[in-house]
């Protein structure tokens, strides 16, 4: 994901000047530390210390502010820690047989004193599961899934400066949604937003370009928040700029403004419209296979000053369901060649990096696929702007069914989120729900759909039925086009009892295939490339798609799936712990599937597959031969002789049983009579080296740019050895190893570290720079008796990204008691009844107290147990700020003395103790003059 703008770009009338908008996107990946396991909360007996937890800033345990996280080891986000975990018999079967469990991280936060006055928000893309998040000891947010971010106003409690901020993040991956690998912890970024206090909310610009009788308008709808003391009067301006000619910012296509108040505390929501213009009358279309993309650019000004500013990109399309004839993008008809997904990949669970989400969806283009089903959830923003970059339409999903205000909020998120996306082009609200069928479905889902036409009517309402569909009282009845799962026997049936609504298969197929493999072999938990096995509730790949393309008015489908996924093994289980529905494996390594549907799928270029390789063990052995092709004839040639030649099955391929030779198999594609493709397979030696390929050219520089290495081993001619299976080790420098893949479904092997076996002939190794390194990545890859690979991949300096200050663990001492001043010396290990919520005082330091009246002392005392380090090896107590003349005393011992009044800093050594301590500051107090503490508390360990 890029950073959100702090654009330059270039007007009609020349340059403008650069604009450096107040907002500050900083990504807060790094400075995390994480504990792999739950840390419970301590179990709270005396008076005083639970009515203390029970305040603001008091959170416990782990969550406090003062927790000893020093030794936790540091780890960047994102992080799904259920990837390293191993592959074990006992754990959920559906998520992959990983354990999950409960994990921590804490981070420490620094704001500059100029921060001090801006509205500070954290939005954290994604954490799986359950996450509670404190800041500064105070709860902030619980967010109960996994698939939604959680953006959260840190403003009221941030400190500036010198001083620190505690965030502490409690997840809790035992707690499921989903039936698939769902991964866990912060798997997603995480990002500190700096706005004016008078700002644009997050996903707060909605600009999404329509077209109606009078030609193609935006409306622009801008939602506006006030954090300041003040009200504000301020004015939106909306661009939209026309970035044609060669992706060079061109100008100013339209414009519009709007003047509004912004009260304190309030939002402000502005409606306008984008309209008029040479753009307007004839945009740049989007569509699948040009995927024409706009900004619009919206600053928030007041008395000319820009206090916002944000970019959301658009793109000019119109869609329609025909009952009949099925989906129509731009007027044009379009079948939906869609296929399902699940968000993880090889090797790295659900942290999947943008490059590696890049070449998925490369990927998908190539196999012809036009849309794709986010199976069943929401996905990262980087992905969803990747559809629109690439050009697929999108099903988007929503977790759960149900329409209780929880769930809602996570619905209405979603559709607000994603509502300006071109991509998306329908809002699914549920998958295969029990209650379809039943009056109560159909109540849950006319809620729900209502809430997503609150925010956005221009994408139907859909719902992937896999059942329930001619009670008297549905959800088909509540929603308005109907996916249907599977159940293609029923399409028919369904139209005609629904002739008034557009209907498409939602999914289907669920076929099983191993890549590699030719021979299923249930023992093995392996399944043959033919095309031939498929789940009960499904059907193979050819059956499914034939049942969609002949008729006309079911709109298309999604094959489950585009991928393998983590979890869900299924026809096997044990070991097999990933799902072998993939028309690609878990790597993106093409299965026969991938020719199948290239077959039927790709219209505008020669596509021919051909299965098996030629590799077999005995000579006559019968061999079944596939052909995958999308032109008139297919003819098969064995060593150079015609096994026949054959009207091609557009739907179901084409089959021809030969008698096994050495050599090579070619087929011979032919439209018009004449050849215009040919594949071949050749029987290769003996493996002899390794090859390693990259995907892209280079990385940047960033730390965070990643990209998959194909590893092969090739025989003395350079030719793929389709068997191989070798264990391969990589060394690596200049870059780093982020996860290690195969595509076996069946491996126990961990997809961390420098080590992991060939899979049928291919390995994936994801590889990401180092910040900062620019320079060569270079990586070998090793095997017994194998000629090593050595791989260089440049990598380009490029502008560093923003982050979030963060600081090594601190502890902080904020919880303090202060005893009722006296006029004569108190003792200063004087402590009040356990009872006495009053007579003592809990306080925060960062305030002084007000001058007494008369001259006295004024005892204040603090209950901590230091880090670990400090109880062994002693350490330092440092106040930050201090004013008034003390004695500083460590369980009644005299530490230290402050004999000047005046504000200042004090640091003091502390004994190395084990245990609870009691650090208490005995003030002489002059009437008149305030003192107490100006700054923050906190201890470190003497190294
Ligand atoms: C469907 C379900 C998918 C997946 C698939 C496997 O019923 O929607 O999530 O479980 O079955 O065939």
């Amino acid at each position: 994901m890029g950073l959100l703008p702090q654009t330059v770009f270039a007007g009609t009338n020349g340059p403008e000047a650069a604009v450096a908008g107040p907002r500050e996107t900083l990504l807060l990946n790094k400075g995390w530390r994480f504990f792999d396991g739950d840390i419970p909360f301590p179990i709270i007996v005396g008076h005083g210390a639970t009515y203390n937890a029970a305040k603001a800033g008091s959170a416990q345990g782990a969550a406090a502010t003062g927790y000893d996280d020093s030794e936790w080891p540091p780890v960047s986000l994102p992080h799904d820690f259920v990837s390293f975990q191993p592959i074990v018999e006992d754990a959920n079967v559906s998520q992959g047989y990983r354990k999950r469990g409960i994990v921590w991280y804490r981070n420490t936060l620094r704001f500059e004193k100029a921060d001090n006055g801006k509205h500070i928000e954290l939005q954290l893309d994604g954490i799986a599961t359950n996450a509670t998040v404190w800041f500064n000891g105070t709860l902030v947010a619980r967010n109960w899934s996994g698939y939604n971010s959680v953006y959260i106003d840190l403003t009221p409690y941030a400190t500036y400066g010198d001083l620190v901020n505690s965030l502490v993040i409690r997840v809790d991956a035992n707690a499921m949604e989903g039936w698939w690998y769902e991964g866990g912890g912060i798997y997603r970024d995480a990002w500190i937003v700096k706005r004016n206090p008078v700002h644009i909310v997050t996903d707060g610009v909605f600009a999404h370009p329509i077209k109606d009788d009078e030609g193609w308008k935006i409306p622009v709808e801008v939602t506006l928040n006030n954090t300041g003391l003040s009200d504000s009067q301020v004015t939106v301006i909306s661009r939209l700029w026309d970035k044609r000619a060669a992706g060079v910012l061109s100008g100013i296509a339209a414009e519009v403004q709007a003047t509004t108040k912004v009260s304190a505390l309030e939002n402000a929501v502005v409606h306008m419209e984008l309209a008029h213009g040479s753009t307007l009358t004839n945009p740049a279309l989007w569509s699948v296979d040009n995927p024409e993309l706009y900004e619009v650019h919206t600053r928030v000004e007041q008395d000319g000053k820009l206090l916002d500013e944000i970019t959301t990109t658009c793109g000019f399309r119109t869609q329609r369901f025909d009952v009949d004839k099925g989906f129509f993008l731009n007027d044009k008809h379009l079948k939906i060649q869609g296929v399902c997904i699940h968000q993880d990949h090889a090797g790295v669970g659900v942290a999947v990096p943008d490059g590696v989400i890049d070449f998925r969806l490369r990927r998908l283009k190539e196999l012809g696929c036009n849309a794709i089903r986010f199976s069943h959830n929401a996905q990262s923003r980087a992905l969803m702007d990747a559809c629109d970059r690439h050009g697929f339409l999108v099903m988007a999903e929503n977790r759960v069914f149900n329409p209780a205000l929880i769930h809602m909020a996570e619905l209405q998120w979603l559709v607000r989120r994603d509502r300006n996306h071109p991509s998306v082009y329908l809002w699914s609200v549920f998958n295969e729900e029990p209650m379809q069928g039943t009056e109560a479905g159909y109540q849950m889902v006319r809620r729900m759909s209502e809430a997503v036409k609150e925010l956005d009517t221009s994408r139907p309402v859909t719902a992937a039925m896999n059942d329930g569909l001619f009670t008297p009282l549905n959800v088909a009845h509540a929603v308005d086009v109907v996916g249907i799962n599977y159940q293609q026997d029923q399409y028919d049936a369904f139209h005609k009892a629904h002739p008034t609504i557009p209907v498409f298969s939602s999914e289907d197929t669920s076929a099983f295939m191993t890549r590699g493999v030719y021979k299923t072999d249930m023992d093995k938990h392996v399944s043959a490339s033919y095309d031939d096995d498929a789940a009960d509730w499904g059907a193979t790949h050819c059956k499914a798609w034939k049942a969609i393309a002949t008729r006309d008015y079911i709109a298309g489908g999604f094959v489950w799936t585009g991928f393998d996924y983590h979890g869900e093994p299924t026809p096997y289980i044990w070991p097999s712990n990933s799902s072998v529905f993939g028309i690609m494996d878990l790597c993106g390594f093409e299965k026969a599937a991938f020719w199948i549907h290239q077959a039927q799928w790709v219209k505008d270029r020669p596509v021919l597959g051909l299965v098996p390789h030629w590799n077999w063990e005995t000579a006559g052995q019968p061999v079944r031969v596939m052909a995958c092709s999308n032109q008139e004839e297919v003819e098969l040639f064995v060593n150079g002789k015609s096994a026949g030649r054959q009207k091609v099955d557009p739907y179901e391929m084409n089959f021809w049983t030969v008698p096994y030779a050495p050599g090579a198999i070619e087929v011979r594609g032919y439209t018009g009579g004449k050849v215009v493709r040919t594949t071949r397979n050749e029987t290769t030696g003996e493996p002899l080296a390794l090859r390693l390929t990259a995907d892209r050219a280079g990385l940047k520089a960033d730390g965070r740019d990643a990209q998959p290495l194909t590893v092969e081993a090739i025989d003395k001619k350079g030719r793929h050895v389709p068997l191989a299976q070798h264990m391969i080790t990589y060394e690596i420098s200049g870059g780093a190893i982020v996860g290690l893949g195969n595509g076996d479904a069946n491996s126990l092997e961990p997809e961390k570290g420098d080590k992991r076996s060939l899979y049928n002939g291919y390995g994936q190794v994801i590889v990401q720079s180092l910040e900062g390194q620019a320079g060569t990545l270079r990586i070998r890859a090793t095997a017994p008796g194998l000629k090593a690979a050595d791989l260089r991949l440049p990598v380009e300096a490029t502008a560093p990204l923003a982050y979030q200050v963060t600081t090594p663990s601190v502890q902080l001492l904020d919880s303090w008691f202060m005893a009722p001043m006296s006029v004569t010396r108190p003792d200063p290990g004087q402590k009040a009844a356990d009872n006495d919520m009053n007579s003592w005082q809990w306080f925060r330091p960062g305030t002084l107290n007000r001058p007494l009246d008369q001259d006295g002392y004024s005892l204040v005392a603090v209950r901590y147990a230091p880090f670990a380090k400090v109880q062994k090896a002693g350490g330092k107590v440092e106040f930050l700020g201090i004013t008034g003349a003390c004695e500083v005393y460590e369980n009644g011992k005299l530490i230290g003395t402050k004999t000047d009044a005046a504000p200042g800093a004090l640091t003091l050594d502390l004994p190395a103790l084990s245990g609870e301590r009691r650090l208490s500051v005995l003030f002489k107090v002059r009437a008149g003059e305030a003192y107490g503490f100006n700054g923050q508390i906190r201890t470190r360990s003497k190294t």
